[in-house]
């Protein structure tokens, strides 16, 4: 696959999971722009330590090792950049902050950022995604049957996993390198981002461990946060876990 700033591609039959393996690449030496994906993951990870769901020979699963100075904002741009691969198929995407790709109601792929630090000093950032591709609705386990799809699910057609990879890749590198010239600001992305959000302008839940925080989201701002608006005037969000409040659509 000939993508500018793609420099080495591992493919695996099985692993527990491509983030992890791009993390024991990194500490091997291993440069920015390695690419590990997998047929299949046997501990698939998704955030907050749920697991991942995904299907062999259906399902899209992959890492990518980047060295950014900073990893603020990286999901956001991944899941813009998503975004963009998907709707140059004819998708209508939508984002739920921080990183969750949307097709109507239903979520079709998820991206999982983590940083590896030695002391203060950021190692590496691993971008891990996963892209429901050809799953049909008996595929997924019960309880996502109603909160998940599929490309498949929702256009009747079968779609190419290394094509839909190929696209991601040629839409996140650069920007990738103008987001890192950048020192991580977001600024430029922000509206094509928030035009795609599912939660600008609605009442919005976000928790993040014990914590909960409500308001009307508003936008995100250059570092990645989400703006909330409440009585006690406008709250940034950086962590966690955005729902809409009950009631919304
Ligand atoms: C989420 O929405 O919770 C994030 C899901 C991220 C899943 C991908 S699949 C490839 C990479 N390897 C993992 O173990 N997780 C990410």
């Amino acid at each position: 696959m000939e993508v500018p700033g793609l420099e080495k591609v591992l493919i695996y039959e099985t692993v527990g999971s491509t983030n992890d393996e791009a993390k024991l690449l990194a500490r091997e030496g291993y440069p920015e722009g390695t690419l590990v994906i997998a047929e299949e993951q046997t501990k698939g990870r998704g955030r907050k330590g749920r697991d991942w769901f995904s299907v062999p020979g259906k399902s899209l699963t992959f890492s990518l090792l980047l060295r950014p100075p900073q990893s603020t904002s990286l999901a956001l741009l991944c899941a813009l950049s998503c975004a963009w691969a998907l709707e140059e198929k004819g998708f209508h995407v939508l984002l739920r902050w921080p990183n969750d790709i949307l097709l109507g109601d239903k979520k079709v792929g998820g991206i999982l950022v983590e940083s590896s630090f030695s002391g203060d000093e950021l190692l590496c950032v691993v971008v891990g995604v996963g892209i429901n591709v050809n799953e049909t609705r008996e595929d997924f386990p019960p309880p996502l049957r109603e909160s998940a799809t599929s490309l498949f699910l929702a256009s009747s057609c079968m779609w190419q996993r290394g094509e839909v990879l190929r696209s991601f890749l040629s839409f996140f590198f650069p920007v990738y390198f103008a987001w890192k010239e950048r020192g991580g600001d977001f600024s430029p992305w922000i509206e094509d981002y928030e035009k795609r959000s599912s939660l600008l302008g609605k009442e919005v839940v976000v928790r993040w461990g014990e914590r909960t925080v409500r308001g009307v989201a508003r936008g995100v701002k250059e570092d990645g946060s989400l703006v909330l608006a409440n009585f006690e005037g406008e709250t940034l969000v950086s962590w966690g876990e955005a729902t809409l409040h009950e009631g919304e659509r």
